[in-house]
């Protein structure tokens, strides 16, 4: 069966974060979102089904989760990473930032220094600062158009601050890193060397686009095993986060016991009952969707990789190798954060991420979410390049893409 990837679902009215917040969020009405990482598709028939399946019995109390669940999700991960987890080391939370931020209470204590690589996904400083621990930045640094590990710095900022947690975004997020085994054996050795317990947050790990592969961290050495959390959820790939369930591989019993111990103290314990049944469903049954989604958004990937070399040579895009956050290099336009700003949000009419949030290695950029349909893909970037246009014509200025046209 082929999915239309294609049909626009309208989700105004839903009350979505993407499309129904603009205006708490101090964005204009009716700007056109391409922000928050979910996705505009409707998820996997099989998983719909089985929760009207779910929804129909109506009784919704308590629930957890058997056998059956823990071979779908644990074949799920044998099947596409070769690595099969074992059934005693799964801990279910209602979300990977969720347990980042139990991570942080159970390996740290307030004042610690924890570590991670920005910019990144802005929760993980969040979870840092609101448990009042230190964020120990090694950041990214881009070279020839692609993020890379500074090693150097890595160790000396783990080493000199004491470091015992590392919030690994793997594949990363925003800078659509997929790590590569000689860079995750190099985050492993060093770990092991300052014992460093290593969350690991591959939630992006089903996008990765052709020519790269996503290695599960534990995946490659035992000792890795023994010193990480995996966290895992199929809420990215099937679209469903906002069924809250996330599957976090715990191997070591003692990191196992400490990480229970603070989902305990915040008086979590089963989760919800819809998202179980969801979860379960998408990874038995969502295959072949999911093959067909990945896809579709290689496809907008390409499209807007060649919208932006056709029409916007002033904005760079860092190619990503997995997930579908792409992110922007606006720099060149030699712009202020407000008037960047203005150019996006007013002048275009789109809602994006600016990268200043990821950190202020992040400045200067833009994330934009490609998982919508190709149409509204098209009519954000026709949006952001007409802007730019009546921008530089009133400004007198010269495009570089007018300047880029006549040296044809
Ligand atoms: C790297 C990363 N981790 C975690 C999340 C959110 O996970 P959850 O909704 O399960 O808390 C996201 C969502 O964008 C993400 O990009």
């Amino acid at each position: 069966m082929r999915y239309n990837f294609d049909k626009i679902v309208d989700r105004k009215g839903t009350d979505c974060l993407k499309y129904d917040f603009a205006v708490e969020r101090g964005k204009p009405e009716g700007v056109l979102p391409l922000w928050v990482a979910d996705m505009d598709f409707q998820t996997a028939p099989a998983v719909i089904e089985q929760i009207e399946k779910t929804a129909a019995h109506g009784i919704f109390g308590y629930t957890d989760t058997k056998d059956d669940y823990y071979r779908a999700v644990a074949g799920w991960y044998e099947k596409h990473f070769g690595w099969r987890p074992e059934k005693e080391w799964l801990v279910k939370t209602p979300g990977i930032v969720f347990a980042l931020a139990a991570a942080v209470r159970a390996y740290t204590k307030e004042g610690d220094g924890v570590l991670l690589q920005q910019p990144v996904y802005y929760p993980f400083s969040e979870v840092i600062r609101d448990n009042d621990r230190r964020i120990v930045n090694s950041p990214l640094k881009l070279k020839g158009g692609r993020y890379e590990i500074d090693f150097d710095d890595l160790e000396e900022k783990i080493a000199g601050e004491h470091i015992k947690l590392f919030l690994m975004c793997s594949p990363h997020n925003p800078t659509g890193r997929v790590w590569e085994e000689w860079e995750l054996r190099k985050i492993g050795e060093l770990c092991l060397k300052y014992h460093v317990t290593v969350v690991s947050d591959e939630i992006h790990c089903d996008f990765v686009y052709p020519g790269h592969e996503h290695h599960v961290f534990a995946s490659l050495d035992e000792r890795y095993a023994g010193i990480s959390l995996i966290c895992t959820s199929p809420s990215k790939t099937f679209n469903t986060a906002g069924l809250q369930v996330s599957n976090i591989w715990i191997p070591n019993p003692d990191l196992r016991e400490a990480f229970e111990r603070a989902v305990r103290q915040t008086g979590y314990s089963q989760l919800n009952v819809m998202g179980l049944a969801a979860c379960r469903a998408a990874y038995e049954e969502g295959g072949e969707w999911y093959l067909q989604v990945k896809d579709y958004l290689k496809g907008n990937l390409d499209f807007t990789r060649a919208f932006l070399t056709r029409e916007l040579p002033e904005i760079h895009l860092i190619e990503p190798e997995g997930t579908y956050l792409l992110w922007l290099d606006f720099r060149d336009l030699n712009m202020t954060e407000e008037e960047r700003e203005d150019l996006i949000l007013n002048r275009a009419g789109l809602w994006l991420d600016s990268g200043a949030i990821f950190g202020e290695d992040g400045e200067g950029f833009e994330r934009i979410n490609i998982a919508c349909s190709r149409k509204v893909l098209e009519e954000a970037l026709v949006r952001l390049r007409d802007a730019l246009g009546s921008l530089e014509s009133g400004r007198g200025v010269k495009s570089k893409r007018t300047r880029a046209e006549k040296e044809k």
